[in-house]
């Protein structure tokens, strides 16, 4: 298998190589790792177009001597001066700057030996370029673990069914249904004469679904949320949990699952751990605006074929109902 750095380090060149003459600026991860990933991306480019830089960027010092935040959060990124984020390690709280906001690439760093793009600004590159291969190797890696990682939260997934009202004989699709938590719960309540689709653009993840036996309960699909294998108006109820924070796009991925739901369908975008929560695991605070917000989530909605029914993000439950307008 390649070296995922080589991979990483790869792409990224070919996106940045014909933007030449240019800046890198490369700051984040743990200390050294910023310098180490800089060296490697410089390796990447192509000789011929050395008509550019690039600098690892460790942080400033701070008025009490230490490092006040990341240095990004200083920089402006520009045409010219692409700033790249490492998000984790033992500097992962400077996630909480505007250093990773301000960022034209991310990328999750927390395990060096499995660097994963999560962000390139789209003015860089179409999603289609980097988004299918770097969220695939970023589940990849979690899909072994997932379930003994988060198993205690399945009752969760069976309460959230229940509020989504599913009844007998409705066809159902779960989107980005990753291990199928959801798929045994949302079997059960459509009954003998309904029909569960799991979907997932992972193959790791569905293959640790058939390992759960998670395929006694729904038929498994290999697809990708933003171009669903789905007939127009197919189904009653669309889940989504953990799914629309991931897409590069979240209206458009909003507007196709409204293409595949019948009108009066339901919609519910689910999560186990509200939002607060959810960001505090992953070491960093909410900002306002986020795609999950209440103020962000409602007006995407409602402009994708989408009636808002409730919104609630409890520690213990993030879950928004909606209805396919008719
Ligand atoms: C946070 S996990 C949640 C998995 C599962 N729904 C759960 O709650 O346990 C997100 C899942 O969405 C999948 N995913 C992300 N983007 C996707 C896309 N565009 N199309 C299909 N699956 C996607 C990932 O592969 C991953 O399995």
């Amino acid at each position: 298998m390649p070296e995922r750095i080589a991979e990483v380090t790869a792409l990224l060149a070919e996106v940045l190589a014909p933007r030449a003459p240019l800046t890198v600026i490369v700051d984040g991860g743990d200390p050294g790792a910023a310098a180490a990933f800089a060296s490697r991306l410089a390796a990447a480019f192509p000789s011929a177009s050395r008509a550019w830089s690039i600098d690892a960027v460790l942080g400033l010092t701070g008025p009490g001597g230490g490092f006040s935040d990341s240095a990004l959060n200083v920089l402006e990124p520009a045409t010219d001066r692409i700033l790249i984020f490492l998000r984790g390690g033992s500097r992962h709280r400077f996630a909480e700057g505007d250093g990773e906001r301000r960022a034209q690439v991310v990328i999750d760093h927390r395990d060096p030996e499995w660097p994963v793009i999560r962000q390139i600004h789209p003015d860089l590159a179409d999603p289609d370029r980097w988004y299918l291969p770097e969220s695939r190797a970023f589940f990849a890696a979690r899909a072994a673990d997932w379930d003994a990682k988060f198993g205690d939260d399945i009752p969760r997934y069976a309460e959230a069914v229940r509020l989504a009202g599913v009844r007998p004989g409705d066809m159902v699709l779960d989107v980005g249904c990753g291990t199928g938590r959801a798929l045994p719960a949302l079997a059960a309540a459509a009954g003998p004469t309904g029909r569960v689709l799991g979907l997932d653009f992972t193959p790791d993840m569905l293959e640790a679904a058939r390992k759960a036996g998670r395929d006694d309960h729904a038929t498994l699909i290999l697809g990708d949320a933003r171009r669903l294998p789905v007939a127009d108006a197919a189904a009653d109820v669309v889940f989504a949990a953990g799914l629309v924070h991931h897409l590069p796009d979240p209206a458009a991925g909003l507007a196709e699952l409204a293409r595949v739901t019948r009108p009066g369908g339901t919609l519910a975008i689910f999560q186990p751990t509200g939002r607060a929560e959810l960001a505090a695991r992953h070491g960093r605070t909410l900002r306002p605006g986020e795609a999950l917000s209440e103020e962000r989530l409602d007006p995407l909605l409602a402009e994708s074929g989408w009636l808002s029914r409730s919104y609630e993000d409890a520690p213990d439950r993030f879950l928004v109902l909606a209805t396919r307008h008719s």
